[in-house]
C-alpha cells in the first residue's frame, strides 16, 4: 500500500525543508522503496532543494483545458492522463512531479477532476509519496490530492507560527480530505523554544512530534545555493528529521 506523507503550514517555517531531509533519509535508509515526491507548491522550489531542474509542469500541460465542464469519452480522459506523464521527472532514487502555477481565472473543475485521477492512478506505482504543499493549502482544499496518511503541519519558533498551525488544522479538520494522522512539528528552535512555547502548543490540540532546530547548515547551503539534499549525515536540522520519521514509523 502507498504511504501518503505531505506538509502544510504558513509561508517559510521549514515546509520544504523537512520533505527535502524526509526524502534524503528515506533514500538513504529505506534502500530499494519506490519514492514520488510531489511539489504541489505554484512557487516550486522543491526540486532546487533536491538538487533537480524541472522542465515541465502539470499546470503547464494542464493549459487549455480549463473551462471545459466535463468529457464523457473516458478514452479521451486516459490519452491526457498518458500525456501528463511528460511532466514526471525519473530519477535513480525517486520520481519527481511538479505541479506548476495554474494561470488565470476560469474553471479549474475539469484539470482537478483529472489531476486527482492522475495522482491516484501515479501513486499506486510507488510506497511511498511526499507532498510539499504551498502555504494556503490549495491542493488540499480542492481535493487534488487524494488521500494523505501523515500529514505534517510545521511552525517556526513563534507563538504567531503555533496559532498558525492551529488554524491550518481547524481548517484540515473542516475539510472532507480523507487525513490519517496529523501532527505538528516547530522548526528553527533554539535552547528553550519549546518550553516558552509549550502552552500556546497545548492549545493547537496538535501532538508535538519533534522539533528541526535551527542550523546554521542549512543557512550556510543557501547562502551559496547548494541543494539541502545533500547536508551531511551529522547536521542537526538531518539527525532530528530522522527522529521525527522514526517516530512516526516512516523510517
Ligand atoms: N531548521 C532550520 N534552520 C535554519 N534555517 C532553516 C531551517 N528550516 C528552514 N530554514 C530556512 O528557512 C527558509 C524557509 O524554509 P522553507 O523554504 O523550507 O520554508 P517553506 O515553509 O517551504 O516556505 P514556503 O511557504 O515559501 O514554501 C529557507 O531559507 C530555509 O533554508
Ligand atoms: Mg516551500
Amino acid at each position: 500500500m502507498t504511504k501518503y506523507v505531505a506538509v502544510a503550514g504558513k509561508g517559510g517555517v521549514g515546509k520544504t525543508t523537512f520533505i527535502t531531509l524526509m526524502l534524503r533519509q528515506m533514500i538513504h535508509k529505506k534502500r530499494g522503496i519506490s519514492i514520488l515526491a510531489v511539489d504541489a507548491d505554484p512557487n516550486a522550489n522543491l526540486n532546487e532543494a533536491l538538487g533537480l531542474t524541472v522542465t515541465t509542469t502539470i499546470s503547464e500541460l494542464l493549459e487549455g483545458k480549463k473551462n471545459i465542464k466535463t468529457v464523457s469519452d473516458s478514452a479521451e480522459n486516459i490519452t491526457f492522463m498518458k500525456n501528463l506523464q511528460k511532466s514526471l521527472i525519473c530519477t535513480p532514487n525517486f520520481d519527481f512531479l511538479a505541479m506548476g502555477d495554474p494561470q488565470g481565472p476560469g474553471c479549474y473543475c475539469y484539470p482537478n477532476n483529472i489531476l486527482r485521477m492522475y495522482l491516484e492512478t501515479l501513486g499506486k506505482n510507488y510506497d511511498f509519496v511526499a507532498v510539499d504543499t504551498e502555504a494556503g493549502m490549495e491542493h488540499i482544499s480542492r481535493l487534488t490530492i487524494p488521500h494523505i496518511d501523515i500529514m505534517f503541519i510545521v511552525s517556526d519558533s513563534s507563538a504567531r507560527g503555533i496559532r498558525s498551525a492551529r488554524r491550518v488544522n481547524d481548517l484540515i479538520q473542516g475539510l472532507k480530505a480523507d487525513i490519517g494522522e496529523v501532527y505538528l512539528i516547530v522548526t528553527h528552535t533554539v535552547k528553550n523554544s519549546l518550553e516558552s512555547l509549550a502552552e500556546e502548543i497545548a492549545q493547537t490540540g496538535l501532538k508535538l512530534i519533534g522539533d528541526v532546530p535551527y542550523d546554521e547548515l542549512i543557512f550556510q547551503q543557501d547562502l551559496i545555493s547548494k541543494p539541502l539534499y545533500d547536508l551531511p549525515d551529522e547536521a542537526i536540522s538531518v539527525r532530528a528529521v530522522d527522529k521525527i520519521l522514526r517516530q512516526t514509523n516512516i523510517l
